[in-house]
């Protein structure tokens, strides 16, 4: 496990990619995590079954800026399906691993993105939670800033 932050993630850090809104969004997800405060607003938009846009902003620590980052180029082009199966370990590791106590920040990318996913799945009338499974709002971990 990293002890400090890479290279790569305070590349992120300093030049986020996809930061902003989307004003065409289908699908918007935010999550919020108690402890800390730290909030994640997650924009999306879906053709098909493809996410081929997004977009996120976050008020948040650099860590949550960073995953955010990658996980928007992650899964930008991607299936719906394909984006659902992006976890924060996959994050995580995308960006040569983060200092331990910092690992649940990036779980708020993920579970923004999750219900992005179920916010444009509750607009089209389908119940998401079958498809998205439970999404972790306002998680309780402990956040060392
Ligand atoms: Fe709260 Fe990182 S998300 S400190």
């Amino acid at each position: 496990m990293a002890q400090y932050y890479s290279d790569f993630v305070m590349e992120h850090f300093t030049n986020p990619r996809n930061v902003g809104e989307l004003e065409d969004a289908n699908g918007v997800g935010e999550i919020g995590n108690a402890k800390c405060g730290d909030i994640m607003k997650m924009y999306i938009k879906v053709e098909g079954d493809r996410i081929v846009d997004i977009k996120f902003k976050t008020f948040g620590c650099g860590s949550a800026i960073a995953t955010s980052s990658i996980a928007t180029e992650m899964i930008k082009g991607k299936t719906i399906e394909e984006a659902l199966k992006l976890t924060n370990k996959a994050v995580v590791e995308a960006l040569g691993g983060l200092p331990a106590h910092k690992i649940h920040c990036s779980v708020l990318a993920e579970q923004a993105i999750k219900a992005a996913i179920a916010d444009y799945y509750k607009r089209q009338g389908i119940d998401p939670t079958p498809i998205v499974g439970e999404i972790q709002d306002h998680h309780e971990e402990a956040c060392d800033i």
